[in-house]
């Protein structure tokens, strides 16, 4: 059985997950709007994932006997003013996760729930690699985002982005 406050830290986490999903989904409607496809779809596919990390919290969850419940999830109400705000605030969003996810850890660790930690292994892991290709966005498209034929070929390079279920991960 796992510790309670571990088990609400994870269980909240869930909703969180989830809320980056329509925010990312929020993402691609204002570059589908734009006319930007290949934008559009990167993030579809990134809100994809999210719902992947909830829906292995939940079985984590499931499977050691918690019964999980939901919340309401917030409205996404971010108002972007130009192309490259998105990518700012999907940097900013992720290095946000990152501290949710390190503080469950860190409560873990406290515990001695090694478990826990070992479940949440993979999530530091995959942290690690949001923060950065959401770094690499913002870069990116300060590089090349600022004349029509940077921001077609990066448009072009980002709707070849191809989901992957985060089926690797633990407990699915
Ligand atoms: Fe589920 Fe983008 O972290």
């Amino acid at each position: 059985m796992l510790n309670e406050k571990i088990a609400k830290l994870i269980n909240e986490q869930i909703n969180k997950e989830f809320y980056s999903g329509y925010l990312y989904l929020d993402f691609a409607n204002y570059y589908a709007d734009e006319g930007l496809d290949g934008f559009a779809h990167w993030y579809e596919i990134q809100a994809m994932e999210e719902r992947d990390h909830a829906m292995m919290m939940r079985r984590y969850l499931i499977d050691n006997g918690i019964r999980v419940t939901f919340d309401a999830i917030d409205k996404p109400d971010k108002v972007f003013k130009g192309l490259s705000d998105p990518l700012e605030a999907g940097f900013e969003h992720e290095k946000y996760v990152t501290s949710l996810i390190n503080n469950i850890y860190s409560e873990a660790f406290s515990l001695k729930d090694f478990k826990t930690m070992q479940f949440l292994d993979w999530f530091i892991k995959e942290q690690g690699e949001e923060e950065k290709n959401a770094e690499d966005m913002v870069k990116k498209m300060q590089l090349f985002g600022h004349d029509a034929k940077g921001l077609y070929a990066l448009n072009q390079e980002l709707s070849a982005r191809v989901y992957t279920p985060s089926a690797s991960g633990p407990a699915m």
